[in-house]
């Protein structure tokens, strides 16, 4: 039996998987078992910030696994607390929680903000149509979109969805029972879509009239991807606390959250923990990780190259206007939305040599590895070409 035959046989089937037989990763680049090479446009879904085989990752994994692999949140780690230490000088908040996931930073805080909100009488949770926070109960409640939550329902009450951008029907959701705002600066399952500066401004203005909490979700957003170390710096203000993972552990699971002072002490012991959060090996990978992508200069890198990879995609579209509706995005986090034959584009895609996939139904989502440089975004968007001349011919 091939890989395929003994994965439909043994794995529970939830995934749409790419007919990829992978053997190994180098820098931007996936290889399969017959040696056909793979510009990874994917990353891990927007995690290997670094590419594959990054020197400084790998010797500080290496050198971690010497030390010890694991050892629970009943020690104090050195090298977790040098990360909380970075992260916590990076975003200006006060303290850290480690997770293993996305996921579980988002049910972290969601239980942080519950057990402020008992002592504030406050218990109404705002989040945006469009979001993903994450499928665990807690955070699929805030995921508004109907395909992940319909079969699980019902989930937690006193969530309110608010039309994604709508300024309006956000001010009249808010009041002074409202506990905390979550929200993805650029929605990414959601098809790569950014919050507008009208509704952001709206819900930090809220904040100073009914003191509720902001919780912003930089899961996919966060550690390098759209040129600042995370995206909420771009605009100025501040959020009570974030949710970061993805890139975080430089490809090993790691999820943190990171909240201001007064939520840093609202849990007492006891009251939250996890047996790997944090583990020792994860934390290593990520702080190699971390001190790079934070870098100055790496994030400008960033910037440009993601400007010119958005502009060689804006040039394709200019070759296909009746089939691409608009590119979106910043950084390297950029999403091309089609309307129509997104998968056919995809695994055409693939089959040239190029790895992306598809966020929101109809977006091409491309979250490549932080490193890559012009060339390659040149490669990319000729490997792009070729899939929409093979599938809707010469333009
Ligand atoms: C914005 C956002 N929040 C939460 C999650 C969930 O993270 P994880 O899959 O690490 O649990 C994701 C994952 O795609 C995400 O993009």
């Amino acid at each position: 039996m091939d890989i395929f035959a003994r994965g439909k046989k043994y794995l529970i089937d939830v995934y749409k998987r790419f007919p990829l037989d992978v053997d190994r990763g180098e820098g931007i680049y996936l290889f399969d078992k017959q040696g056909k090479k793979y510009l990874d446009f994917l990353a891990g879904i927007a995690v290997n910030a670094l590419g594959y085989q990054h020197p400084a990752v790998n010797e500080a994994i290496l050198k971690q696994l010497h030390r010890n692999l694991h050892l629970s949140n009943y020690f104090l780690q050195d090298i977790q607390i040098a990360l909380a230490e970075r992260l916590v000088t990076i975003s200006g908040l006060s303290k850290v929680f480690f997770t293993n996931s996305g996921t579980e930073a988002i049910e972290g805080l969601l239980k942080l903000v519950k057990k402020w909100g008992n002592r504030n009488q406050k218990n109404e949770i705002i989040a945006f149509s469009g979001s993903f926070h994450g499928r665990s109960l807690g955070a699929l409640s805030i995921t508004m979109q109907e395909k992940y939550q319909k079969s699980f329902e019902p989930l937690l009450s006193n969530i309110k969805t608010v039309p994604c951008n709508d300024v309006q029907a956000f001010e009249s959701a808010i009041n002074d029972r409202t506990l905390a705002v979550f929200y993805e600066g650029i929605m990414g399952e959601g098809g790569v879509r950014p919050i507008s500066e009208e509704l952001l401004t709206a819900v930090y203005r809220g904040r100073e009239r009914f003191g509720y909490l902001i919780i912003t979700d930089e899961i996919q957003t966060g550690v390098g991807r759209t040129g600042t170390f995370y995206y909420y710096q771009k605009s100025g203000f501040m959020p009570d606390g974030v949710a970061t993972a993805k890139g975080l552990g430089g490809g090993l699971p790691l999820g943190a959250f990171i909240v201001n002072e007064e939520l840093g002490t609202i849990l007492e012991k006891g009251e939250h923990g996890t047996t790997y959060g944090g583990n020792p090996l994860a934390c290593a990978s990520g702080l190699a990780t971390v001190e790079i992508v934070s870098q100055p200069e790496f994030l400008r890198h960033v910037t440009e190259v993601g400007r010119y990879l958005k502009e060689r995609l804006a040039a394709l579209s200019e070759q296909y206007p009746s089939i691409i509706r608009e590119i979106r995005g910043e950084g390297l986090m950029l999403g091309m939305e089609v309307n129509q034959k997104a998968p056919e584009l995809m695994f055409e895609a693939c089959a040239q040599g190029l790895l992306f996939n598809i966020a929101g139904g109809n977006v091409l989502r491309f979250v490549p590895p932080l490193i890559i440089d012009k060339p390659a975004a040149d490669e990319a968007a000729e490997k792009l070409r070729r899939a929409f001349v093979n599938i809707f011919g010469e333009a």
